[in-house]
C-alpha cells in the first residue's frame, strides 16, 4: 500500500465497538502495521489490564496509555485504543494536536452493553450496572466527537465499515 500522509490511523470508541477487530483486518488488507494499545501495554508491563487496575489503579493505567500511545504513533500505521483513553486530559490534548486520522467506531449502546457486560477482562465493565455503563457511554461521546475526523457506526456490516475507512484514507491521499 502507498502510505498516506494521514497515517497513522487511530481507532477510538467505547468498549465493545470492534476497534481491535477492525484495525487488525484493515491492516491485513492494506498491508500495513497494526497494534492494539491494550495488548501492547500488557506485553510491555507483563501484566493484564485487570491486574494493572487492581495493583496500581486506573490513574496509573491512563499514564501508561499516554506513554505507550506516543511510542505506538512512531511505530505503527493503525492503532486501536482502549475506550477510556480520552478520559485523561493529557492524552486527549496530545491526540488533538496530532496530524493523524482519528476514526470513531460507534454502535448503539444496547449492542455494546451485550458485548461487554460482566467481561472480567474489562475492569470498567465488569460487575457494572446497565445504568452505570450507559452513563459512562454518554459521558464519553463528546470527547470522541471532538477528536474524531469521522464517526462510523458498527451497525453497518464489517465489510462496509472497512470500506468506509479505506475511502477516507484514499480520499485524503489525493491532497
Ligand atoms: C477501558 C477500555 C478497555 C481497556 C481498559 C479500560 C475503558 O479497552 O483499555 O479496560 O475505560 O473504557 P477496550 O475499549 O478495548 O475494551
Amino acid at each position: 500500500m502507498k502510505t498516506t500522509s494521514k497515517m497513522p490511523i487511530v481507532l477510538i470508541g467505547f468498549m465493545g465497538a470492534g476497534k481491535s477487530t477492525i484495525g487488525k483486518i484493515l491492516s491485513h488488507e492494506l498491508n500495513c502495521s497494526f497494534t492494539d494499545l491494550d495488548s501492547l501495554i500488557e506485553a510491555q508491563l507483563n501484566q493484564s489490564i485487570p491486574e494493572i487496575f487492581e495493583l496500581e489503579g486506573e490513574k496509573a493505567f491512563r499514564k501508561y496509555e499516554y506513554q505507550y500511545l506516543k511510542q505506538a504513533l512512531e511505530k505503527y500505521d493503525i492503532i486501536a485504543t482502549g475506550g477510556g483513553i480520552l478520559s485523561d486530559d493529557q492524552t486527549f490534548n496530545f491526540l488533538k494536536k496530532q496530524q493523524i486520522t482519528v476514526v470513531w467506531i460507534d454502535a448503539p449502546f444496547e449492542i455494546l452493553y451485550e458485548r461487554i457486560k460482566n467481561d472480567a477482562h474489562r475492569p470498567n465493565a465488569n460487575k457494572k450496572s446497565h445504568e452505570t455503563l450507559k452513563s459512562l457511554y454518554y459521558s464519553r461521546n463528546s470527547r470522541y466527537n471532538e477528536i474524531a475526523f469521522i464517526k462510523i457506526s458498527s451497525k453497518i456490516s464489517l465489510r462496509e465499515t472497512l470500506n468506509e475507512i479505506k475511502n477516507i484514507i484514499f480520499a485524503n491521499d489525493q491532497y
